[in-house]
């Protein structure tokens, strides 16, 4: 009988490694204890499931010091005990959820290439190698695919510019450098289910004739590093990396690099240069990387979910993918709720829900107080008042209210929190963060950071807000790239919709 336990960062933080050796021990050798990838379902980590007739059976959260004699009775029996939840499938928060891209996380053992077979794995790759290149960049167009680091540029478009930039050499780089606190949808899929970046990077090799790929990984993610070299080995020795992948006459080689704790190589100039062996320092665009990119040739820069999208498009079709959501933002998105909330973790659903439903309906609101504040897309995304979280997920909804869905990256803040301190914090971020290449954002983050303290220590306040709003202006015209250019997005959105905190001064909620 197979019996799983998460060996995702998530889980081995909260002990799953010591349950995972303690349930070996006890279970005896008809157990076979499988290290899965996690569920995301966070607050019920580290979450055991026990194979059943019925299918699997989950428990937890199960921390080291739950397993004793009666614990382990239940889990061979896969039977009752306070710990359990009933079928995994079957738990409301995972049972609501549209798992396109996600579909196998948790469910296969992440490095079994033929356990991701055996669950649709590859089935993309062999569709795309019926296809011409042009025919798998329309799917990808077709499909309304856009990029899930944060821009949401459309995909197709990003791939049609490199197929048809001619050059001897093309280069596919998937940029894992997920740098935005509160975020882990990234790494989630790099634990969970590496082959699925893996198959989606080849994809695009074919699309535009690249057969070269590279995943800048961030330093702070060891876990995904030895997951995915891992997965690159076993996808080599099974010929679907290498020459003649699958069975076909296409090549396609790919290397992991990582980077050096700067999260200014999650840019996409700054990381191409720092994977040619510089200092990750921005350029300016034009000229776009998928014209002239690392060492000067066309490449794909992909978020690790936009490419890890890839495989469902064309195993399930392009109409198929584009049939959820709504307007202009097609599919889904991994929503990564984090901060002061009930049941934090991933979410994959359609666009077109409102925050409020995702939040407080599904995701339980905050764990201690009342919601006050909500953050959307990271460090750099908005604080919304409660007056905006009726938005609908979706990009241009976002854009009407001056925030944007970034990443997917929701944190949640009780009526503890000071914006103004929060807004402090954006320009401090901005000031650790930045490249140091122009002034607005090298310098203006450091004065703003100032600034803020003044507005904080409730001098002169309306001089320096007034001096805050000029700021940004400076700030968000004058930087070469979105570090300097939305740190004032928190800070405008902050001073905009919790206006008693930037007048009253921070003691106030300290
Ligand atoms: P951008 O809007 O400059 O570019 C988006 C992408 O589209 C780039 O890859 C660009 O090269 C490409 N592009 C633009 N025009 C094109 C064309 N005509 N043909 C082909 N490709 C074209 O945005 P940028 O600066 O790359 O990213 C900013 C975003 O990054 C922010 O919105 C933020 O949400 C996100 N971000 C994400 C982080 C994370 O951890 N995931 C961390 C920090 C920021
Ligand atoms: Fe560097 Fe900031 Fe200028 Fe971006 S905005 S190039 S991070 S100094």
């Amino acid at each position: 009988r197979k019996i799983y336990v998460p060996a995702d960062s998530c889980a081995i933080a909260l002990g799953a490694d010591k349950v995972a050796a303690s349930l070996e021990l006890q279970l005896g050798p008809e157990f076979n204890v499988i290290r899965n990838g996690s569920r995301g379902l966070f607050w019920l980590e580290p979450l055991i499931e026990v194979e059943s007739e019925q299918g699997r059976i989950a428990y937890g959260p199960v921390l080291p010091d739950n397993i004793d004699e009666a614990f382990v009775n239940a889990v061979k029996s896969a039977g009752k005990h306070p710990l359990c939840l009933g079928l995994t499938e079957e738990i409301p928060e995972l049972k609501c959820q549209q798992r396109l891209s996600f579909a196998r996380l948790g469910i296969t053992d992440p490095l079994n290439i033929d356990d991701y077979i055996a669950h649709g794995g590859f089935e993309g790759l062999h569709t795309a190698l019926t296809l011409s290149a042009q025919e798998i960049v329309d799917e990808v167009q077709t499909s309304g695919l856009r990029g899930r680091g944060g821009a949401a540029f459309p995909t197709g478009i990003k791939w049609q510019t490199v197929l048809t930039t001619e050059a001897s050499q093309k280069h596919i780089v998937c940029n894992a450098d997920e740098g935005d606190s509160g975020t882990f949808a990234d790494r989630l899929m790099m634990e969970g289910d590496p082959f699925c970046l893996i198959e989606g990077m080849i994809i695009a090799g074919l699309a535009v004739g690249a057969d070269k790929g590279f995943i800048y990984l961030r330093s702070e993610y060891p876990r995904a590093a030895t997951q995915l070299q891992q997965a690159i080995d076993i996808a080599e020795a099974n010929h679907f990396l290498g020459n003649n992948i699958a069975g076909s006459d296409k090549c396609f080689r790919l290397e992991l690099r990582i980077g050096a704790e700067a999260y200014i190589c999650g840019e996409e100039t700054s990381l191409l240069r720092s994977l040619e062996g510089k200092r990750g320092m921005v350029s300016a665009k034009p000229p776009i990387p998928a014209i002239s990119g690392l060492m000067g040739q066309p490449t794909i820069v992909n978020n690790v979910i936009t490419l890890a999208s890839v495989p469902f498009i064309l195993a399930k079709g392009a109409e198929h993918y584009q049939s959820f959501g709504l307007g202009r933002s097609r599919g889904t998105l991994a929503f990564q709720l984090a901060g002061n909330i009930k049941r934090g973790g991933l979410y994959e659903f359609a666009f077109g829900m409102s925050l409020r439903e995702l939040v407080f309906d599904i995701a339980g609101g905050c764990r201690h107080g009342d919601a006050h504040a909500i953050q959307i897309g990271g460090p750099l995304g908005a604080y919304l008042p409660e007056s905006l979280w009726d938005t609908e997920l979706d990009y241009e909804a976002f854009a009407t209210i001056e925030a944007g869905i970034g990443h997917g990256g929701i944190v949640l803040f009780n009526q503890d929190v000071n914006l103004a301190q929060q807004a402090r914090f954006a320009m401090e971020f901005c000031a650790a963060e930045s490249c140091g290449k122009c002034t607005p954002c090298r310098i203006g983050s450091t004065r703003g950071t100032e600034v803020m303290d003044r507005i904080i220590a409730r001098q002169s306040t309306d001089q320096n807000l007034e001096l805050l709003d000029d700021l940004c202006d400076t700030m968000e015209l004058g930087s070469l790239c979105a570090m300097g250019g939305m740190t004032v997005i928190p800070v405008r959105s902050a001073k905009q919709h919790f206006p008693e905190d930037f007048h009253s001064g921070a003691q106030s909620r300290d």
